[in-house]
Parts: C-alpha cells; sequence; structure tokens
C-alpha cells in the first residue's frame, strides 16, 4: 500500500486537527496545510473579523475557494475547520485524492479545548457547550460519511494519535524514504 496523494483532516473545533496534522505531516515528509490560516492569510484578516465584516456566508465563501485550491496540492496533509463538511460542493473538494480521517472527539474534550478561545466566532456566546452539542449532532454524519478513518482522539496524546494514524495509513513506509520526501518540500 503506498500513501495517499492527500490526507485530509475533519472534526469538530477542538478535536486537535492543526496540532494533529502537523505533526502527522512532518512523519509523513508530507506539508503541512491549515485552510483557516490561509483564509486569514490572503484575507489579510483574522476569522472573528472575517465574520463580522461578511458574515458566516462570507467566510463558507472564502471557504469553498480555498478548499477548491487546496484540493489540487499533492503531498499534502490538509486541517479543515469544523464547518468544512456543511456544504454538499465541498465534499468532492474534500475527498479528491485524498485519505479523509475523521478526528472524533467528545463534547467535554471540545469544551475544554475551545474554552479560553476567542478566535472562534460560533463559541462566542453564553452557552458554547450548547453550541458544539448540537454542531455535533448535525456535523458528526457528515464527518462519518466523508472518512476513511475514524480516529477517536479522546484521553489520547497528539502523540500517539499520530502513531496511530501512521500505522493505518501506511504500516510500511520506511523512515529513510518519508525522509527524502520531506526533503524535497517546502510549505505554502
Ligand atoms: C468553524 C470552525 C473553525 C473556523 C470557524 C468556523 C465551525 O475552525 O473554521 O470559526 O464552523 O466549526 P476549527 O475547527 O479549526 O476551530
Amino acid at each position: 500500500m503506498s500513501l495517499p496523494k492527500r490526507v485530509v483532516l475533519v472534526g469538530p473545533m477542538g478535536a486537535g486537527k492543526s496540532t494533529i496534522g502537523r505533526m502527522l505531516a512532518k512523519e509523513l515528509g508530507y506539508r503541512f496545510l491549515d485552510s483557516d490560516r490561509i483564509i486569514e492569510q490572503r484575507c489579510g484578516a483574522n476569522i472573528p473579523w472575517i465574520f463580522d465584516v461578511e458574515g458566516e456566508a462570507g467566510f463558507r465563501q472564502r471557504e469553498t475557494a480555498m478548499l477548491g485550491e487546496l484540493a489540487n496540492e499533492e503531498h499534502t496533509v490538509l486541517a479543515t475547520g469544523g464547518g468544512a463538511v456543511m456544504r454538499p460542493e465541498n465534499h468532492p473538494l474534500l475527498k479528491k485524492d485524498a485519505m479523509v480521517i475523521y478526528l472524533k472527539t467528545s463534547i467535554e474534550q471540545q469544551v475544554e479545548r475551545t474554552r479560553k478561545d476567542r478566535n472562534r466566532p460560533l463559541l462566542q456566546n453564553d452557552d458554547p457547550e450548547a453550541v458544539l452539542r448540537n454542531l455535533f449532532s448535525i456535523r458528526d454524519p457528515l464527518y462519518s460519511g466523508l472518512a476513511d478513518i475514524i480516529m477517536y482522539t479522546d484521553r489520547k496524546s497528539p502523540r500517539l494519535v499520530v502513531r496511530q494514524l501512521v500505522n493505518r495509513l501506511n504500516p510500511r513506509t520506511p523512515r529513510h524514504k518519508r525522509q527524502i520526501r520531506k526533503e524535497g518540500r517546502n510549505h505554502v
């Protein structure tokens, strides 16, 4: 079995997509891409600002355009925003040449990991836990439906999750081959 051209991480806010994605990319010798961070760089503004000025609809438009662009980037690990699965037109963009991994995480963990965060507009309200619960009920079937691998992350360190993912993706990739890929790639 050879490695997929792209690895795409989906899952809710606080699932650890960015942390795990960055570490996984390093292990595979792939470039790490984070769609939210690239949207912010391109826009010259952070996500709360984009939500404020353009509304969620404006952000979703940018997100779809970004996923379309990044769908052509091979040898990459892509961390997506938690809502990337909401638009059906995003689904083929997420799946293109990719192994899609759902980082599945309990509501308790999501609450804990996003508690002090000010960069997630959907959680800036009196009851972020209720929001996370509601989003989970809508999105969990979408994440599961798109995923080639469902990986539970509760009570696991990012290191352990990455090790388990590497084994699932390609148990036989020898270290020296990963090193060659690593040397040939730059970050976007
Ligand atoms: C969102 C998740 C965020 C970001 C935006 C909307 C969502 O990304 O895209 O705030 O709809 O769940 P993370 O999942 O990386 O927090």
